[in-house]
């Protein structure tokens, strides 16, 4: 809920705790063991942003948290906690929430979609799961297909753009450094696999305007941007990578904002865990500054994951909001990484932080903000309150209705092909094959004119040769009249035709002058 402008999250008795929106750029942590509550905080956060006039965008990983646009309805659990917590003098009443839902398979929301020269070398590589030596080379692609003015936008122009420089392999290796066809045959076929993973749909236009999804509805309620991410999850790199797209593509559009009254935007990232796993070291590090540097273009980035120890440390320090459900700690590792969670916070003298988060119920958590003057407070147990909207699944009538009825459905529903380097390769390629045909036709006309020309020197030479015999012979032998007749006779026969009997009847005339 939000309340006196800030954010009421929970009581830790009596007492309220809330986040500061002029804090919440700080970022986040919401952690817990499974069933812990983590998604209802999610929820909870994302509404009172919400009424803050503060968009907020996630991944919906379950299919969960989708039923936002939908008034919440009462039951006995809920009820017990809004009487627990005192809700009903505080203006707790059911109600929905502005969203819109996106989807990179163009199923369960509008269709998701950046290009591949937005998504860059690096985040493809890592989608493609290319070893270092082909992200090198998938890199110098981007570069040749920059310095040739090409545009890639989806996953053909990549391909005819792939296939361009191995055609060229000899002439950019000299310019550009060694580009082995071998690498650039692998990096195509693992393009291949991402298409049939649906790359063919998600890398096209109309790309994605991340400033789309800064905006307030006109009630100053900020947007909620829902990502379905059910068939996304599936295969976790990619997952990954999309929400780190998002977040550069934030990082990039924002201009730099200083300290503000209140986000400008709250970014969840579900299954944090995700992002971080087997990410090279190259991509962890850029993580790590682009959170560091986000902050002041006024975003708040949330993870969400189990255990604190899913997000690095590097990360994790930067990290000023923090919500911690009950963890579990079974094994060895469990205890030691529970003891490092209790140590992150600062002490309440009230409770022991350690033995706290093993007992915490669902819904409760450990909780530390930073306060106005950017200190983290003391830890709280504070029970989190149930949220507004409608918890469960989201029917799913109501959601393409949802999705028909957005004003953006127009702008994203249907996929435009622009002219780019697929198209102008292929245009290039045809052009190449035409010239090609063109100057063979051309070198066998000249070929046959050649033959021709040899062949009437031959001719004339033969005829020459023979009218001067023949004539020289005639001449000879008869002298006077019969002269012409003999030429004309003998000429005519060797050259035989219509040219014999042209050639003969020129030749003739001149040797009669
Ligand atoms: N603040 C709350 N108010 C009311 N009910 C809650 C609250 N927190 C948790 N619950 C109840 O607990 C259930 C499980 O919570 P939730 O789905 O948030 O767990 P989770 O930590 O996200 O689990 P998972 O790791 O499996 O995603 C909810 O469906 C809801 O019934
Ligand atoms: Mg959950």
């Amino acid at each position: 809920m939000y309340q006196e402008g800030k954010i009421f999250l929970g009581k830790a008795g009596e007492e309220k705790v809330f986040i500061y929106p002029k804090m919440a750029n700080r970022h986040g942590l919401i952690a817990g063991a499974t069933g812990t509550g983590k998604t209802v905080t999610l929820k909870v956060l994302a509404e009172s942003f919400s009424d803050c006039g503060v968009p907020v965008f996630f991944a919906d990983v379950k299919g969960d948290l989708a039923a936002m646009c939908n008034i919440g309805s009462a039951n006995e659990n809920l009820q017990k906690r809004i009487d627990a917590l005192g809700l009903a003098s505080e203006g707790f009443e059911y109600r929905s929430y502005p969203t819109c839902f996106w989807d990179v398979y163009g199923e369960y929301g509008m269709p998701l979609r950046t290009t591949i020269s937005e998504m860059g070398p690096l985040l493809l590589s890592r989608i493609m799961d290319l070893n270092e030596t082909q992200a090198d080379i998938l890199s110098l692609v981007f570069k040749i297909a920059d310095d040739e003015n090409l545009l890639l936008i989806d996953t053909k122009d990549l391909r005819s753009m792939l296939q361009y420089v191995s055609e060229n392999a000899a002439q950019y290796s000299a310019q550009y450094g060694n580009i082995a066809k071998q690498s650039v045959a692998a990096i195509t076929r693992s393009l291949v696999a991402l298409e049939a993973e649906g790359g063919e749909l998600f890398f096209g236009e109309p790309a994605l305007d991340i400033k789309d999804w800064i905006r307030t509805d006109n009630t100053g309620k900020g947007v909620i941007q829902v990502l379905d991410c059910r068939k996304l999850i599936q295969n976790p790199t990619m997952y990954a990578t999309f929400l780190l797209w998002m977040m550069s593509e934030l990082f990039e559009t924002l201009p730099e904002a200083g300290d503000l009254d209140k986000p400008r935007m709250i970014f969840f990232f579900d299954e944090a865990h995700l992002l971080f796993e087997d990410a090279p070291k190259s991509l962890k590090s850029k993580i790590e500054q682009v959170v560091k540097l986000i902050r002041s273009k006024g975003v708040g980035i949330y993870f969400v994951t189990q255990k604190p120890s899913d997000v690095p440390d590097g990360v994790l320090s930067q990290l000023g909001n923090k919500v911690q459900h009950a963890l579990r700690a079974y094994t060895p590792a469990e205890q030691k990484a529970v003891k490092a969670a209790a140590q992150s916070y600062r002490e309440n003298p009230a409770f022991d932080t350690y033995n706290t988060l093993l007992e915490l119920g669902i819904g409760e958590a450990l909780v530390s903000v930073l306060d106005e003057s950017g200190v983290p407070t003391m830890v709280q147990r504070c029970t989190i309150l149930p949220p507004q909207s409608q918890m469960g699944a989201l029917d799913d009538t109501i959601r393409q209705r949802e999705i028909q009825n957005n004003p953006l459905y127009v702008r994203y529903a249907e996929s435009v092909d622009r002219d780019s380097a697929y198209e102008f390769l292929s245009r290039h390629a045809m052009q190449t094959a035409e010239a090609k045909v063109a100057e063979k036709e051309a070198q066998a006309q000249a070929k046959a004119a050649e033959k021709e020309a040899q062949a009437r020197a031959k001719a004339t030479k033969r005829a020459v040769s023979s009218v001067a015999s023949t004539a020289a012979g005639t001449i000879g032998r008869e002298i006077g009249n019969a002269l012409g007749k003999s030429v004309g006779g003998s000429f005519g026969k060797k050259l035989g035709g219509n040219l014999g009997a042209s050639l003969g009847r020129g030749l003739l005339k001149t040797f009669l002058k």
